[in-house]
């Protein structure tokens, strides 16, 4: 019989994953479904709580989210976060308004000593958490009791506990709720009695388990990198299909030095069958004179999906094809089953032409970086690997200045290949989001021996950042950066100034172009 511990509705909070994760992080698996799911679905998968999200909307809208109103009568545990909250208000019969101020960040919330609640075990009265709300409950149902207060916030916390209906102003899941893990944690053990045994080992078994079924007896496509997102996918599919997986590796000419047999050897102990399609003339010419930064991207992107289809005909069976898209490349764009707000849309997600019919897999798409890394080392990818610094899809194009040329990604290799070897010995690497090179096409003068030199200038950038959406420039050691500008200088023939680019995203990008 089929069971998923915990359910989350989701309302279109652009926190809503951020549950499921501080979730798994205590060992707890769950679900997040759409809003409006059908009670036989949610009924069929023997929840032993269900979370209500956040989201962006007001309960007394016109075209306010509800859920199915049955999940008040499964028995079950019910968790109410912020929007969540005023739904269980609003179903209860107390009465939610709209606030006269907004409040958004940081309060401290105060216990109410009366209530005796397992939800908040081994927290303290005090602690800090995030509230982020327009609405907010200005009379409580009957047969509920309020928990907590905050100083905007009369009602911050409350619950129903013969009925075992539980809800938060704030949001437990945001990184600034100081014991928000332990409040969700105490929710799934305390009051669901919901076990703590889910690890990545289990996520593991459970998507080569979906895959397997989803796949059947058809093969799938998956575009490998060498990257860590896009290796992890192929190992998943590998270990749930095998032969069915056709793994195919581009070199598009713009790839780092030795990159192309780094990943092919990797691939080899892995004991899976790459398929290496050597398209970087093909790249390179479509490159020709172009010197504009989208048209570029353009290109390339356009370069891509023609070597693909052109292996995916060889290969009888096609009908998937495997990405490697991250939550972080989602959040974004769309909410992940919900109704969130667009922002913005990202790199990796969408990229397919309609006429390529393949329905799409992409199994690390509900979780983070740092999850996709534990998970690697599950499946046995090696830890230097796993390791490694994010780069970009069109490669060293995009750090080329103006047009590529075959001297310019002659200069970048050479450059980048030194910096990195600094930057490994000064034990820096795993410190720093992303180091790279990037060759400026600004010729400067200078002078070595007795010559004058009229030569290229490359910039040495390097990054802090958690998740690639903001950044700020790394602070290195100034005789880490002057190891690095003399070794380049000296040794790469065409190269006569190296400088270090001071920029934080925003107002810059970490990648030039
Ligand atoms: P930017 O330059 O937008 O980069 O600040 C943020 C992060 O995304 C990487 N990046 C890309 N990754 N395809 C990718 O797969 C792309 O087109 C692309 N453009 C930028 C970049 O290296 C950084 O980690």
């Amino acid at each position: 019989m089929l069971q998923v511990p915990l359910i989350v509705l989701d309302f279109g909070s652009q926190y809503t994953q951020l549950i499921a994760r501080k979730l798994r992080e205590s060992g707890v698996y769950c679900e997040i479904l759409p809003y409006n799911e059908k009670i036989e679905d949610i009924k069929a998968r023997n929840p032993k709580g269900i979370i209500l999200s956040g989201g962006p909307a007001s309960v007394y809208a016109k075209d306010a989210y509800h859920p199915e109103s049955e999940i008040y009568e499964l028995n079950i545990p019910i968790l109410g976060i912020c929007y969540g909250m005023q739904l269980i208000c609003q179903h209860f019969g107390g009465v939610v308004v709209a606030a006269d101020h907004h409040e958004y960040g940081k309060a401290e919330l105060e216990f109410l000593d009366e209530l005796e609640c397992e939800l908040f075990d081994d927290t303290p009265s005090g602690q800090i958490v995030w509230m982020s709300h327009g609405d907010r409950v200005d009379m409580l149902p009957d047969g509920f009791e309020r928990v907590a207060r905050s100083e905007n916030s009369p009602y911050a916390a409350i619950a129903n506990v013969d009925k075992k209906i539980f809800a938060f102003q704030f949001h437990p899941e945001v990184y600034h709720s100081q014991h928000g893990t332990k409040l969700l944690e105490n929710f799934a053990k305390n009051i669901c009695f919901i076990k703590a045994s889910w690890n990545m080992g289990s996520f593991a078994k459970e998507q080569i388990a979906k895959i397997k079924q989803r796949v059947g007896d058809k093969k799938v496509l998956c575009g490998v990198s060498g990257g860590v997102d896009s290796s992890v996918v192929a190992t998943l599919l590998h270990e749930a299909i095998g032969k069915q997986l056709i793994p195919v590796f581009v070199d598009n000419g713009l790839l780092r030095a030795n990159e192309r047999e780094q990943v092919e050897v990797m691939f080899g102990r892995l004991e899976i069958n790459l398929i290496t399609v050597d398209a970087s003339l093909e790249f390179l010419e479509n490159l020709k004179g172009v010197s504009d930064p989208e048209k570029k991207r353009k290109i390339i992107g356009e370069t891509f999906i023609k070597v693909f289809d052109r292996e995916a005909k060889k290969h009888e069976g096609i009908e998937f094809l495997a990405q490697g898209t991250l939550y972080t490349d989602v959040i974004e764009s769309v909410s992940v089953k919900g109704p969130s707000k667009t922002i913005k849309s990202h790199h990796n997600v969408g990229g397919l032409p309609d006429w390529m019919s393949f329905e799409l897999i992409e199994p690390l798409r509900e979780i983070f970086k740092d999850e996709v890394r534990k998970l690697g080392l599950e499946v046995g990818l090696p830890k230097d690997m796993i390791g490694r610094h994010p780069f970009p899809g069109p490669g060293l194009a995009i750090r080329v200045m103006g047009e590529v040329t075959a001297n310019e990604l002659r200069l970048l290799r050479e450059s980048d290949t030194i910096m990195q070897d600094e930057l490994k010995a000064s034990g820096l690497y795993d410190k720093v989001w992303q180091a790279f090179t990037v060759v400026l096409n600004v010729k400067s003068v200078g002078v070595m021996g007795d010559n004058r030199t009229y030569d290229n200038t490359v910039c040495v950038r390097m990054v802090e950042s958690v998740d690639g959406m903001t950044a700020t420039f790394a602070h290195i050691p100034h005789d880490l950066l002057e190891r690095m500008s003399s070794r380049i200088i000296n040794e790469v023939d065409g190269i006569n100034r190296v400088v270090y680019d001071i920029t934080s995203k925003p107002p810059g990008t970490i990648e030039w172009e």
